[in-house]
């Protein structure tokens, strides 16, 4: 899938999700059972966390598409601060959620680690652009946009678990942290993957005096070989980043 279709694909999932949030605010005949007790119990928690997260997961694609970022970087940087404090509401509130999350401590662990990683990699991209760092900050957003994406992924998966017919409790115990460990393996892998892991430049050792390019994109994915070149007497050369 090319990153145009990927885009929109995330994009759309991504607001009908946002859209189910904040319509949850609005109409209380919209919230199952579990959540009208937490409405009841701790309203504070459940109106911060349904609003800012919504919000964040809403603006979190247009900042990651390039195109938008250069036509209207005023926009972007004011949507950038509009997420930083969505998911500064959303996440501390989401972490007073987590203590009380059905199913038990493996939800509990589940979202809590979720709620405090999701602060984590926002404050980071946010630390990276105030001094300056754009790649950094970029590589941050993208980890905290996949922990952000997990309230798409939960809620794709929980209605599978139970057209298989897996009971509730387990498959919300697993999916408190399937709904975000993947996601965050691949943002990270795309993020070291944009750039070059290492490069090696070995001869092919039959005295001809030519070699081979081998680039490798990521510390998981194996060498691949680029091109042949024609070497200088050197046996092999390592650039490693
Ligand atoms: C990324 C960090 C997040 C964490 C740690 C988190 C955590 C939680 C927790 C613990 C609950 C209560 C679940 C229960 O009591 O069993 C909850 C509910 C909910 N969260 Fe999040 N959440 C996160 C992100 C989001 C995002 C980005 C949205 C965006 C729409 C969202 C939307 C909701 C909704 C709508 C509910 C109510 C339950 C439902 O009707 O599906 N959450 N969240």
């Amino acid at each position: 899938m090319n990153w145009k279709i990927g885009w929109w694909v995330m994009t759309v999932l991504a607001l009908i999700i946002a859209a189910y949030a904040i319509a949850l605010l609005f109409v209380p005949a919209m919230r199952a059972p579990f959540l009208q007790k937490r409405f009841a119990t701790v309203p504070l928690a459940a109106y911060l966390h349904l609003a800012g997260s919504g919000i964040a997961l809403a603006i979190g694609p247009f900042q990651l598409n390039t195109r938008l970022r250069n036509r209207f970087l005023h926009i972007h940087r004011w949507m950038g601060r509009t997420y930083v404090v969505s998911v500064l509401l959303g996440g501390v509130a989401a972490f007073a959620l987590a203590t009380m999350s059905q199913a038990g401590l493996p939800t509990h662990m589940g979202f809590g680690l979720l709620a405090v990683l999701w602060l984590f990699t926002t404050g980071n991209a946010y630390r990276h652009i105030r001094v300056g760092d754009r790649v950094s900050h970029r590589r941050w957003m993208i980890r905290s946009y996949a922990l952000t994406f997990a309230a798409v992924t939960l809620r794709i998966y929980l209605p599978l678990s139970q057209i298989a017919g897996i009971p509730f409790d387990p498959a919300y115990q697993t999916i408190a942290w399937l709904c975000w460990v993947p996601n965050l393996i691949v943002a990270h892998e795309r993020c070291t993957c944009r750039g070059l892991s290492s490069m090696t430049i070995m001869e092919t050792g039959d005295g001809s005096g030519l070699g081979r390019v081998y680039v490798r994109w990521s510390r998981m994915l194996p060498s691949q070989l680029v091109t042949r070149v024609r070497l200088p007497s050197c046996s092999a050369l390592r650039v490693q980043r």
